[in-house]
C-alpha cells in the first residue's frame, strides 16, 4: 500500500489530508459518522481567550459553487475548550491543530500558552484572516508590519510549530508569506475565504446580517491554486504550504499539491459530502499506487518542474478521469 505519511515541521502525520478550521467543529462531532483517526489532522474551529457568541443570523448563504459565511468566530473560549472538549479529543488517534484567534497580540499569546501543555494539540494555526470580525482577524493579516510583529512575539513564547493562515484578500499574498518566513513561522496555510456579498432581491437587502462574508467551496479552487503556485514559486521548500480552498476530490487535492502544497485541508466539502476527506485520502493512495509513485513528496510542486514536457506518462484510468473532469463546469455542491 502506498505510504501517504509525511513529516512537516518535525511532526509525522499519517497522511497529508486534514480538515479545515470551522468546517469540522472540534473533531468530536464527526466521530458519530466515521473514524476520525483516519484523517491526517483535524484543525479546530478558531479558539479565543474568552467565549464568543458569534454574529447575528443569517450568517450562512449558498452561492454558485460555494457558500458565504459570517459566523464571527463563535467558540466557547480556551478555558471551556480545555475543560469540556479537550478530554474527548484526547481519545481520537490523530493530531489536532488549534486554530487560534485574538483581539490583541497579548490575547493570541495567552491562548497559545494555555494550549501548550495539551499534548494532542501539535501545532497552532494562526487566524489572521477572518473577514467577519471587526477586531483581530484580518486586522492582523492585512498589514505586513502588524503580522510580522505578531508572529515574532508568539514564536518567542511557544514551543509548538506555528502555521499562519493567510488572507487571499490582498494584492500580493507572497509579500505576506515573506513576512511570515522572515518572522520565523513554521508553515503557511493558503487560503482563507474571499470577501463576498449576496443581495436578496425580494427584500432588496444583503443576505447576511453582517452584509459581507467569506466565500468558500469549489468556486475558490483556482484562486487557492494560483496563490499556492505564486508562493511556492517564490519560496520553494523554504516553508511548507498547506493548501485549502475548494477541495472535494483527490484530483482537486492534486492541483494544490502540484502547485506546491505539502498537505491539504478539506473544508466546505465537509458540509455537502461528509465523507470527502476520507475519499481524498483513498483517491490519493490509489493514484500513487496506480502511477507507481513511491513517495508523496515527489508530487509536491510537480507542476513547477519545467523539465516535464507534454503529458506526464499516466495510466489509462487516470487519463480517463482527468478527461471526464474536463472544464469542470459542473457545480458539485
Ligand atoms: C468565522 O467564524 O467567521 C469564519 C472564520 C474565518 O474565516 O477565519
Amino acid at each position: 500500500m502506498a505510504d501517504l505519511s509525511i513529516e512537516l515541521f518535525g511532526i509525522r502525520f499519517k497522511n497529508p489530508v486534514w480538515v479545515a478550521s470551522g468546517t469540522f467543529g472540534y473533531g468530536i462531532e464527526a466521530t458519530r459518522i466515521y473514524d476520525v483517526s483516519k484523517l491526517g489532522a483535524v484543525v479546530t474551529k478558531g479558539i479565543s481567550l474568552r467565549p464568543r457568541p458569534g454574529n447575528e443570523t443569517p450568517r450562512i448563504i449558498e452561492t454558485p459553487c460555494g457558500m458565504l459565511n459570517s459566523i464571527g468566530l463563535q467558540n466557547p473560549g480556551v478555558e471551556s475548550f480545555l475543560k469540556e472538549l479537550y478530554p474527548q479529543i484526547e481519545k481520537i488517534d490523530t493530531h489536532f491543530i488549534a486554530n487560534v484567534f485574538g483581539e490583541s497580540e497579548e490575547e493570541y499569546v495567552e491562548v497559545c500558552l494555555a494550549l501548550e501543555s495539551a499534548h494532542k494539540i501539535v501545532a497552532y494555526e494562526l487566524n489572521v484572516s477572518c473577514p467577519n470580525v471587526k477586531k483581530g482577524g484580518i486586522v492582523f493579516g492585512h498589514d505586513p508590519k502588524v503580522l510580522g510583529s505578531l508572529v515574532e512575539r508568539i514564536k518567542a513564547k511557544i514551543r509548538k510549530p506555528l502555521l499562519v493562515k493567510l488572507s487571499p484578500n490582498v494584492s500580493d499574498i507572497t509579500e505576506f508569506a515573506k513576512v511570515c518566513v522572515d518572522s520565523g513561522a513554521d508553515g503557511l496555510v493558503l487560503i482563507n475565504t474571499l470577501l463576498g456579498m449576496r443581495i436578496n432581491i425580494r427584500k432588496a437587502r444583503p443576505e447576511l446580517s453582517t452584509k459581507t462574508g467569506g466565500l468558500s467551496g469549489p468556486a475558490i479552487l483556482p484562486v487557492a491554486v494560483r496563490m499556492i503556485w505564486q508562493t511556492f514559486e517564490r519560496f520553494g521548500f523554504r516553508i511548507p504550504i498547506v493548501g485549502v480552498g475548494g477541495i472535494t476530490t483527490h484530483e482537486d487535492a492534486l492541483e494544490h499539491i502540484y502547485a506546491g502544497a505539502s498537505a491539504v485541508q478539506v473544508g466546505t466539502a465537509n458540509f455537502y459530502e461528509p465523507f470527502a476527506p476520507l475519499k481524498v485520502i483513498e483517491g490519493l493512495r490509489e493514484f500513487m499506487e496506480r502511477e507507481g509513485v513511491e513517495s508523496f513528496s515527489k508530487l509536491v510542486g510537480k507542476a513547477h518542474r519545467l523539465d516535464i514536457k507534454g503529458d506526464v506518462n499516466l495510466s489509462q484510468k487516470t487519463l480517463q478521469d482527468s478527461f471526464r473532469k474536463g472544464g469542470d463546469t459542473e457545480c458539485r455542491p
